[in-house]
């Protein structure tokens, strides 16, 4: 499991997570609504923040794809809030971990972070123990097997992410 080495949390300064793939509209909502789900079935809400964005522009200010949201609803995981944006170079200045969900959002997500930044920049994946994985591939082209696909990454690296944060909201 990654270490997540001096991080802290308390509710005044939370631990600040971002997920991010390409549209922000199927992956990265669904990674978001699915740790916003463990956090609160933990009682560490206040303690790690959620948020997530993408590397294109092509879909800001659009709710999650319908596919995805159904997908999600079906294990009770509500994304209908959510709005997408796209990724900058001060997310790696706001935020602690910044997940992406596979290699192009890796390449791309490398080109904005500056140089001091790297640490925070990982696989979502990274953090699967129950799935051989290194990315979470994109479902949009897809049907509903590449939906559930990819939330059965997402649920399994989610899992892992709360243990391996599990120190740094100890005190929180
Ligand atoms: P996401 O999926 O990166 O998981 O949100 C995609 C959504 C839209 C597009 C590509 C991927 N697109 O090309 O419009």
């Amino acid at each position: 499991m990654p270490d997540l080495g001096a991080l802290t949390a308390t509710p005044a300064q939370p631990v600040r997570v971002l997920m991010v793939c390409l549209g922000n509209i199927c992956r990265s909502p669904s990674a978001q609504g699915v740790l916003e789900q463990r956090l609160q079935q933990a009682g560490l809400q206040r303690c790690v923040h959620v948020d997530s964005a993408g590397t294109g522009d092509y879909h800001i200010g659009k709710p999650p794809d319908e596919r995805a949201q159904q997908h999600a609803a079906r294990r009770g995981i509500d994304l209908s809030r959510q709005r997408a944006r796209q990724l900058g170079r001060r997310d790696f200045d706001d935020f602690d971990l910044v997940l992406v969900m596979d290699e192009a959002n890796e390449r791309d997500a490398s080109a904005l972070c500056p140089p001091g930044q790297r640490h925070k920049l990982r696989r979502l994946t990274d953090f699967c123990t129950r799935h051989s994985a290194s990315a979470v591939p994109d479902p949009y082209y897809g049907g509903a097997a590449g939906f559930e696909a990819a939330l059965d990454l997402i649920e399994d690296a989610c899992d892992g992410l709360l243990a391996a944060l599990r120190p740094a909201t100890a005190g929180c």
